[in-house]
């Protein structure tokens, strides 16, 4: 362990590992106040993926630091997480775990958890791709099958985990948590890019784009379909470039793409709402953003084979390109469609209310057992 846990750790682990669980997780961790045990797997590292959300979210430095998960390989992180994490609950025992959405991170926590007879909350449930190729659809299955409550954002990822036989009086449908993080980071300062969306011409319209899926970034093919569709579409692009895609553009050569694009990286959550909310379109394959734009009422392009956010895709704000359809045709049809943005200005989000935090705190809190963990209706 790198922290040594102080004598007076919270009682309630919060384990997170990626910039968006910081994100969405963060109002819980507020919420629990003192009983909350912030633990940071490691598996984003870099300042600008987590210490800087961890930071500018008010929620000080993790509790516990693990230090076998950070630049390994996918096995390896979830095993090495998994060893660590149960020696650390066995030292420093806690009275439940609280999880969030679908990455390997989750599955760590998950599984220490259990395999300790610990009470496992899962925020963000039920959400399901029906892509068993992606990592993410087997982290939500394996967290499905072990979570004693499953804390449903929509009644369609109620209706999923009902469907696959978890009893319905542990499925609770609370919104997603990112609704409130949303509505608190657009009152918050968005210092680093002020300059850059009053300049000259960004005012004149640009596409904001953020892609970091294994879909789009594990071949040159892949990512040279989406860079390139973007360098056509005669319309400025600012890319937030995700340390993945960053690595993925040097391996394949990809640099000439993003010359002509306005590209930034290490841009906080206050900053990149802030760049959505001016965009004329933005496109990506990140999950948090499909239910961002929801909040903001933006219009997005979703670059994927599937989603397991079809809500925002019916509620308007989003559409799904997959890989047979042509991307710059896509782009250039929704940049002309302005009808498709101000029908969304009055649209509610599917996400609910901004309530989901304090309400999976106050269950969290009332958790005393695995065979207590049913929550009280
Ligand atoms: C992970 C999650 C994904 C989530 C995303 C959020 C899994 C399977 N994937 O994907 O669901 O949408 O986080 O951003 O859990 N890297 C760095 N510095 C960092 C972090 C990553 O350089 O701080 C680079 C490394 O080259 C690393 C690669 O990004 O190998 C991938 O990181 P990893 O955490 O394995 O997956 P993500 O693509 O970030
Ligand atoms: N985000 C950010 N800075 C960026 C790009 C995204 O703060 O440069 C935020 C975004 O607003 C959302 C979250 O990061 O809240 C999404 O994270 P990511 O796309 O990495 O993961 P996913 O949601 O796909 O799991």
């Amino acid at each position: 362990m790198l922290n040594v846990p102080a004598p007076d750790l919270g009682d309630i682990a919060v384990v997170l590992g990626t910039r968006p669980e910081i994100i969405k997780l963060a109002g819980i961790i507020r919420h629990l106040g003192p009983r909350a045990r912030t633990v940071h797997t490691g598996q984003h590292w870099d300042d600008d993926m987590a210490g800087k959300f961890f930071r500018d979210l008010g929620i000080g430095e993790p509790d516990v630091r693990l230090e076998t998960v950070e630049g390994q390989i996918r096995g390896l992180q979830v095993g090495n997480g998994i060893s660590e994490l149960a020696a650390h609950f066995q030292d420093h025992p806690v009275t439940a775990v609280i999880v969030q959405g679908d990455t390997n991170s989750t599955t760590i926590g998950a599984q220490a958890a259990n395999y300790l007879d610990v009470p496992v909350v899962h925020v963000e449930a039920g959400l399901r791709s029906h892509d068993r190729a992606m990592p993410e659809e087997i982290n939500r299955l394996v967290v499905g099958a072990i979570a004693d409550l499953h804390c449903a954002a929509t009644p369609q990822n109620a209706e999923n985990l009902l469907r696959e036989g978890i009893e319905p009086s542990r499925v609770l449908i609370t919104g997603n948590t990112v609704v409130e993080a949303t509505l608190l980071a657009r009152e918050l300062p968005h210092r680093e890019v002020q300059d850059l969306v009053s300049e000259k011409a960004l005012q004149e319209g640009y596409v904001l784009v953020t892609i970091h899926r294994p879909e789009n970034t594990d071949t040159a093919e892949s990512l040279e379909r989406v860079v390139s569709a973007l360098s056509t579409v005669g319309c400025n692009v600012v890319f937030t470039l995700h340390p993945r895609t960053a690595a993925a553009v040097e391996r394949f050569g990809l640099q000439r793409y993003l010359d002509g694009f306005e590209v930034l990286t290490g841009v906080g959550h206050a900053d990149f709402l802030e760049l959505a909310s001016h965009a004329r379109l933005l496109v990506s394959d990140s999950g948090g953003v499909q239910e961002e734009v929801t909040v903001l009422k933006k219009p997005l392009l979703v670059v994927r084979r599937s989603t397991e956010r079809p809500e925002s895709i019916d509620a308007g704000f989003s559409r799904l390109i997959t890989p047979d359809l042509d991307l710059a045709s896509e782009i250039s049809a929704a940049l002309a469609d302005t009808s498709w943005s101000d029908a969304l200005r009055d649209r509610p989000s599917p996400y609910g209310d901004g309530t989901a935090s304090r309400q999976i705190a106050e269950r969290s809190r009332s958790l005393l057992g695995r065979e207590t963990a049913l929550p009280v209706v």
